[in-house]
């Protein structure tokens, strides 16, 4: 130890400020528990909220907006073509997230809980070394470790970083390219290439498997792919990049797609091929907590690790990674470090691409169920025969469900729609509550409302649904 650095104690240390760390921190405070959050950044909120889901919502917002008034020329009202103001629209972005971040550093100053701007990295299991704060070293009781994941990026010889954005690079709009390249098709790909195509760019999407959004059901995306089709100059699936080259501003880019190899120039790159954990770099190795061969830290159902002072929740520890698994996760770990019998064990978790149309879905999907071998019964409803789909132009929606063929017991639910992310909290609590088809189909929904279309997908599993032919 050096002489004269400043050792603080503390009964929690949170490393991480992101939806993990700092609803850990507020949990921790209301239970009566003295909580020192340590994170790099000036601000809390994390990735989620600096460079992640709250700005590239704010932006598909305004996506969705000029989408919307283009649509509106069929109904017989025109609108003249938008003119953007990136300086503007930056501007409003940034002041979402000001606003917000502000508010999380009241939560936690009101809640009395200290926040500490600096890195800390672990001495052992009971000392975090912190840098760049005015406390050097922090000695802890317990420890949360919330310091979620960052862009995976492409090998250097295949693409330098030079020469590409990440999500964070994405959503600074410092500019609008001409041309965009997007590589990967998976949620932060779509998301921002409709950002970017609403914005005037050309968008080309090269993704390696044959389909985009691997993992969701190909019923949900196809409604999407079809708008996605129009929005984007291409679509290559089954491909794979080669290398690039840089040419005057813009960037030539060699690829495989439909067995010939092709050369294109784009101004920008997104890559979006996945997120790695930030386990590395905390000096993990000092204590007793283990790291798995993807980087994630092993922890059980109460987010322990395998180090008894250590907990690790969100990005960090497991997939998905999504901020309200990590939220629910941080209140599961400061209650065990509370002594409550508290575990993270949910019936299942939401999943949403924040598109347009949206796609959400919970608990199993179809090709999961036959995968599995479960006895299902899959029914659906097309929104084609929804009253508020047809009133509002958008019959580009799907509802699916996935029942229990013997229980009828619901066991997944999937949207894709407009709004489809806030409709699927009531698929959410359906399966939380092991509901039965008969529970959801005569439930009053309200109408019109496309949460009708949940009833009548229930109401589908024994012939009832009223607004489908037979
Ligand atoms: P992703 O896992 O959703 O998609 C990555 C895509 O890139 C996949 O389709 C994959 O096949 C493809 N890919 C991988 N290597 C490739 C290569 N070399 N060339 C071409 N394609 C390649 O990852 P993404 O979009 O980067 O997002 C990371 C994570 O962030 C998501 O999995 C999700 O957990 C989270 N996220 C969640 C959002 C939400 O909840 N709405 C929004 C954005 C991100």
């Amino acid at each position: 130890m050096v002489v004269g650095e400043l050792t603080q104690e503390t009964d929690l240390l949170v490393i991480g400020g992101g939806p993990g760390g700092y609803v850990a921190a507020c949990v921790a405070a209301d239970l009566g528990i003295q909580t020192t959050v340590v994170e790099w950044a000036e601000v809390p909120g994390g990735v989620c909220l600096r460079e992640g889901c709250i700005p590239s919502k704010a932006l598909l917002h305004v996506a969705k907006i000029i989408g919307d008034a283009e649509h509106a020329g069929s109904f017989g009202v025109a609108f003249e073509q938008p003119k953007v103001d990136v300086k503007k629209l930056r501007n409003w972005k940034n002041g979402v997230i000001r606003r917000l971040s502000t508010g999380i550093k009241g939560l936690l100053s009101n809640r009395k809980v200290d926040y500490i701007t600096g890195r800390a990295t672990f001495e052992d299991s009971r000392r975090a070394r912190i840098e760049g704060g005015d406390v050097a070293r922090i000695k802890f009781k317990h420890c949360i470790i919330a310091t979620g994941s960052r862009a995976k990026m492409l090998p250097e010889s295949l693409l330098p970083r030079e020469l590409c954005w990440d999500a964070a690079d994405a959503l600074k709009i410092e500019e609008v390219p001409r041309r965009l390249l997007v590589i990967g098709g998976g949620y932060i790909g779509l998301e921002l290439g409709q950002v970017y195509a609403a914005l005037g760019s050309e968008v080309t999407i090269l993704e390696t498997l044959e389909s985009l959004l691997p993992g969701a059901d190909p019923d949900l995306v196809k409604p999407l792919l079809g708008k996605l089709r129009k929005q984007f100059k291409a679509i290559l699936t089954g491909a794979a990049l080669k290398g690039v080259k840089k040419k005057g501003g813009a960037v030539e880019v060699a690829f495989s797609h439909d067995g010939s190899d092709k050369r294109e120039s784009f101004e920008r790159i997104l890559v979006s091929v996945g997120r790695q954990p930030n386990s590395d770099g905390i000096g993990i190795e000092k204590t007793k907590a283990e790291v798995d061969d993807l980087g994630f830290i092993t922890v059980d159902a109460q987010r322990r690790t395998t180090d008894k002072r250590l907990f690790a929740i969100g990005d960090v520890a497991c997939q998905p990674m999504l901020a309200h698994k990590a939220m629910r996760e941080a209140k599961v770990a400061v209650e065990a470090i509370a002594g409550h019998p508290s575990a993270f064990d949910p019936a299942c978790i939401p999943a949403v691409v924040y598109t347009d149309p949206e796609l959400a879905w919970c608990g199993v999907t179809e090709p999961e169920a036959l995968a599995q071998g479960l006895n299902v019964k899959v029914t659906k409803f097309p929104w084609t025969a929804s009253g508020r789909a047809v009133s509002m132009g958008r019959t580009d929606g799907l509802t699916k469900m996935i029942f229990d063929a013997e229980t009828q017991r619901l066991l997944g639910i999937g949207i894709v729609g407009v709004h489809a992310g806030d409709l699927i909290s009531e698929g959410v609590l359906a399966i939380e509550m092991a509901a039965v088809a008969e529970d959801i189909g005569s439930s009053i929904h309200p109408h019109p409302a496309t949460s009708e279309t949940i009833a009548e997908a229930a109401e589908a599993l024994f012939g009832r649904a009223v607004h489908v032919g037979h």
